[in-house]
């Protein structure tokens, strides 16, 4: 075997899995004002970034060949309601106008969900103390679409309400936006890597977890059922998320499905490498590079990952 590794050209010619910064969706936290660029703590080189900012930093990453931004929102308020979700003028709206107007070319895709937007916190409607998943669905329709008539090429809803996707669907046909596709969050866990990114989008829930709606990662065959659902549903993409625990999930996916599967390299899976990297415990740059070529090799055809400059960098 080790005839074909002796050289880097040898290595290169026989290399199965290959990336490029075409296949990288990077999310981007858009905030209220103007000027502001305020890192987030937990995730070094990741800002809150008001709309002129973000413009810019669009146009560098368009310039890097990055597929595509997905674009979360932090609002000036938070309500009962969610409000700012679906406001036309919210945070994710004007944001996408912005890019769209002066990033003209690079895809922008639209998280769809409420957590960022209530004041509790949660994904949806409280009623009884516990989120009402059917109520909820009104809201998400009313997002997507909000984010479509700004402009948004893609919507991903990432709430785990059961229902969203036919919701979603059915209101973007009837709204005049019959094209616009969704890559439903299909296979999303209750995660504990996810907590960077709620310090990110200040949306840690206020009480109680996620666990009565994001799914349990002990359940694989379960995954198989959400993605199928989904796409009965009329998603056009599916997505696993986190990525690096799931990979056998992403590749049971990619078997059995033929649409393209995108896979979520979430925030903690971010944070750790760069805590690491930053202890002088792991090389950044190869800690990027492999991590990146897993979750690849494990059928994922699009890779969400807040490393998406370094990669295309290295590429
Ligand atoms: C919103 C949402 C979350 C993430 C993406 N969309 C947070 C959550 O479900 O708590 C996590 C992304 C990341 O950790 O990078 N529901």
């Amino acid at each position: 075997m080790r005839r074909l590794r002796a050289t880097a050209s040898l290595r290169d010619l026989v290399r199965e899995t290959r990336l490029t910064p075409s296949q990288f969706i990077l999310p981007l936290f858009a905030c209220p004002g103007e000027g502001v660029r305020r890192e987030i703590g937990a995730m070094p080189g990741n800002y809150q970034m008001s709309v002129d900012e973000m413009v810019k930093e669009c146009a560098e990453i368009r310039s890097l060949g990055i597929g595509g931004v997905i674009l979360f929102g932090i609002p000036e308020t938070k309500d009962e309601t969610a409000s700012g979700a679906y406001a036309e003028d919210g945070i994710v709206q004007r944001a996408v106008r912005a890019i769209k107007r002066d990033v003209p070319g690079l895809l922008v895709l639209t998280d769809v969900c409420n957590c960022e937007y209530t004041s509790h916190g949660h994904c949806g409607k409280i009623v009884n103390g516990d989120v009402d998943n059917d109520a909820t669905l009104e809201w998400l329709a009313a997002s997507a679409v909000s984010h479509a008539r700004a402009g948004a090429d893609i919507v991903a809803p990432s709430d785990m309400m059961d229902g969203r996707v036919a919701a979603i669907r059915r209101t973007l046909d009837a709204s005049g936006f019959p094209g616009v596709p969704i890559l439903a969050y299909a296979a999303k866990f209750a995660s504990v890597f996810y907590g960077p990114f709620r310090e990110a989008a200040e949306s840690a829930p206020q009480f109680g977890d996620r666990r009565s709606y994001q799914m349990d990662p002990a359940n694989g065959r379960e995954a198989m059922r959400e993605i199928e659902l989904d796409l009965e549903e009329g998603a056009d993409m599916i997505m696993v998320k986190p990525a690096m625990p799931y990979l056998d999930l992403i590749r049971q996916a990619r078997d059995r499905f033929p649409v393209p599967v995108a896979a979520y390299q979430v925030s903690g899976e971010f944070s750790m490498i760069v805590a690491a990297a930053r202890n002088g415990w792991l090389d950044r740059e190869r800690a990027i590079m492999e991590t990146l070529t897993s979750i690849r090799r494990a059928g994922a055809d699009i890779i969400l990952t807040y490393f998406a400059k370094d990669a295309a960098r290295l590429l």
